[in-house]
């Protein structure tokens, strides 16, 4: 079976919920409280297994109560995690997380932790799983010169590579030329263009910017307004999935996305079939509470293709 190898950080969230997002120097009384897994790279890892797809995810945790909440996930989900490191000199990170009950929406701070640790000889170790996968799917949470190192392996090794730019942050430009798929969402797309990136014609401009930069495929998130797909033959906008179920937090939607993206092009989706897969992937995950925890199960996917 083609696997998609994923580098990237584990973290416990902590997750407050309440009627709103608490504004600098106010404190809010919450309605509820969850810890559960975190983190992009796993989060997008679980999505990917439990969209059906063979994933392999390199990373780094502690041993501790975190740590141990990690490996219940990927023995859950079915993530093969033989290139998570467990390290006994770090602690695992954490993220906090506001979550605005009544929209879904959210605020967030990331301590990676261990997973902010990882080396390029950590990489070096898991070269062979990177060449041997068919998609390479990574974030910005790791060290970024990590991320470009591993990145330019996989594209060595002709292995397609998805990176998904969260948290914005610049980037080399020689590794460009080595991301075939780029999934910003629009606060990340600004973040690259130095504006504002609202309408469907800054889209076009951004994409095309990017496209000349050596990117084969831009993806831009647009949430509940779907997805806006530039690359050298197509660009279009493709609505998300009206899923008719109430939206209760919307954390980890892009890794849900990036997860379903990854798993439809290992299956040889053409392009806008693999986006439409993935806005129901990323669609469903907003429909329960927490982020790995949130990723729906294949059956759950094929119930709206
Ligand atoms: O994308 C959501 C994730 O971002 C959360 O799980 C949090 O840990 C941060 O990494």
């Amino acid at each position: 079976m083609k696997t998609i190898s994923i580098l990237g950080i584990y973290v416990a969230d902590l997750a407050f919920f309440a009627d709103s997002i608490p504004i600098k120097g106010e404190t809010i009384l919450g309605k509820d409280f969850v810890i559960g897994p975190g983190g992009k790279g796993s989060n997008q890892a679980v999505a990917v297994a439990k969209a059906g797809g063979n994933a392999k995810f390199i990373s780094k945790i502690g041993d501790d109560q975190f740590g141990k909440m990690a490996v219940k996930i990927y023995e859950d989900a079915g993530v093969d995690f033989t290139n998570v490191i467990q390290a006994k000199e770090h602690a695992t990170g954490a993220a906090g997380i506001l979550v605005n009950k009544v929209t879904g929406e959210n605020a967030i701070t990331v301590v990676p932790g261990a997973a902010g640790k990882i080396t390029k000889c950590d990489i070096d170790i898991a070269t062979p799983t990177i060449k041997n996968s068919s998609i390479f799917l990574t974030q910005l949470e790791a060290p970024i010169e990590v991320v470009e190192y591993a990145l330019q392996i996989a594209k060595q090794n002709n292995v397609k590579t998805i990176l998904n730019p969260a948290p914005a942050a610049k980037i080399n430009d020689k590794v460009f030329q080595s991301i075939d798929y780029f999934t910003p969402n629009e606060t990340e797309v600004s973040y690259y263009m130095g504006h504002a990136v609202n309408t469907i014609e800054d889209m076009e401009k951004a994409s095309n910017q990017l496209l000349d930069k050596g990117i084969k495929n831009i993806i831009i998130t647009l949430g509940s307004k779907g997805a806006f797909l530039k690359n050298e033959k197509h660009s279009y906008l493709i609505d998300a999935y009206d899923l008719k179920n109430k939206v209760v937090d919307t954390t980890g939607a892009g890794d849900a996305f990036n997860g379903g993206l990854a798993v439809a092009l290992v299956e040889g989706l053409e392009i806008k079939e693999a986006i439409k897969f993935a806005n129901i992937v990323g669609g469903l995950s907003t429909t329960k509470i927490g982020t790995a925890n949130s990723m729906p199960l294949r059956s759950e996917i094929d119930n709206y293709l």
